[in-house]
């Protein structure tokens, strides 16, 4: 989930037929797997961004579920977005080591200096913030991905330096 490529659609085409198109596309490709409701909900989310609501009942139909059942596969997973991200993702490592290394106040630090919170997307939609765990980089810790790139030994500092970068650049979002 780590290495998404960059999102193709913006808010505004949730609903357009080159989302629907992509979704069917996507639905196509997949539909001989077994399980072939996650690879087809990762299709999804790595070319659209998100997983959007339009795409549930396709699912269902395709796969001879309920909208109920793909809501609840939807919705346990969480890394899987219901809602356009914003233009670039920071993902901060919480698990042991960068935990141990002060990721809880990187943490309130993007919360209270950058209005940015798990699992939310800023209001000028520049950054959105999702929490992962692990990257391999745990000597490095305490790490985070910036649009897939790796970056360790994150201070408060350095954070402060890449959001303004990235609050004033294009997407480039994964
Ligand atoms: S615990 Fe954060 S990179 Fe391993």
């Amino acid at each position: 989930m780590d290495s998404r490529p960059q999102t193709k659609t913006s808010p505004a085409a949730h609903g357009t037929q080159d989302t629907l198109g992509t979704i069917d596309a996507v639905i196509a490709a997949n539909r001989s797997l077994a399980g072939a409701l996650l690879p087809m909900l990762h299709g999804i989310q790595d070319l659209l961004g998100y997983v959007p609501s339009t795409a549930v009942p396709r699912l269902a139909n395709a796969l001879n579920l309920s909208q109920a059942e793909v809501h609840g596969v939807l919705s346990f997973y969480h890394d899987f977005r219901t809602v356009p991200p914003g233009r670039h993702i920071l993902r901060l490592c919480r698990a042991e080591a960068c935990q141990a290394m002060g990721c809880d106040a990187l943490e309130t630090h993007l919360q209270q200096q950058h209005g940015l919170s798990f699992h939310e997307t800023a209001q000028d939609r520049s950054i959105t913030l999702e929490p992962v765990y692990c990257l391999g980089n745990c000597a490095c810790a305490p790490s985070l991905l910036v649009n897939g790139e790796v970056r360790g030994r994150v201070t408060q500092e350095k954070l402060d330096r890449w959001i303004q970068e990235l609050r004033t650049t294009a997407g480039g979002n994964s």
